[in-house]
């Protein structure tokens, strides 16, 4: 059982490291070095994932196990979210849990936890974006009832890619 906490600014450091080092474990070997590293150098840098940490409607919760940050959650509010905007949802902009602890269920209690918080706020739905090639996500989304809903673009570097979206709804 992982613990679940909110990440806190002063380990920015840790987030920012976390989050490149999962973006490069799973992406890497599918996109060309160039893209990657034009993504990353403007996604994955002190001072945007400060100001992520700072907006105040995103959130963004690690899962420790053993006092080793496992995985991570980026949750996005109101006007944070990045379509739809809509006060009534939340968006699951990211959900990582390291290769070595997958199928531990830390990614369940990481979408537990995000559906908890949606269900509390009494929201109507819980949605994300997926990139279309990205079926081992795709697969545990579906486990959790979430129904493709439309789609949108994503630029990773020059590479225009499509991001399903899909929406579990909760009332
Ligand atoms: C997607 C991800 C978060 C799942 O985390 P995980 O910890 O490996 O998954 P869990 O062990 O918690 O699985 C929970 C349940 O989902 C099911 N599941 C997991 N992956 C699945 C898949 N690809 N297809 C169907 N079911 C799946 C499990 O069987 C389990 O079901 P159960 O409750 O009946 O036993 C993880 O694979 C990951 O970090 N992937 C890489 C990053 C990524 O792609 N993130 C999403 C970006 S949009």
């Amino acid at each position: 059982m992982v613990t679940i906490q909110r990440v806190q600014h002063s380990e920015a450091d840790t987030l920012l490291a976390f989050s490149k080092k999962t973006f490069y474990e799973f992406f890497d070997h599918l996109n060309e070095p160039a893209n990657m590293e034009a993504y990353s150098s403007v996604a994955f840098t002190p001072q945007r994932i400060r100001s992520e940490l700072s907006n105040p409607n995103s959130e963004f919760y690690f899962a420790m196990l053993d006092n080793e940050v496992v995985g991570y959650l980026k949750l996005n509010f109101n006007d944070a979210q990045t379509e739809f905007k809509d006060t009534n949802a939340i968006e699951v902009e990211r959900i990582y849990v390291s290769g070595e602890h997958h199928g531990k269920r830390i990614g369940k209690q990481l979408m537990d936890f995000a559906l908890d918080i949606a269900r509390a706020k009494q929201l109507e739905y819980v949605w994300l974006g997926v990139w279309e090639h990205n079926d081992k996500a795709m697969g545990f989304y579906e486990r959790y009832g979430f129904e493709i809903c439309g789609s949108h673009e994503f630029m990773l570097g020059d590479d225009l890619q499509t991001d399903l979206l899909m929406k579990k709804m909760l009332v």
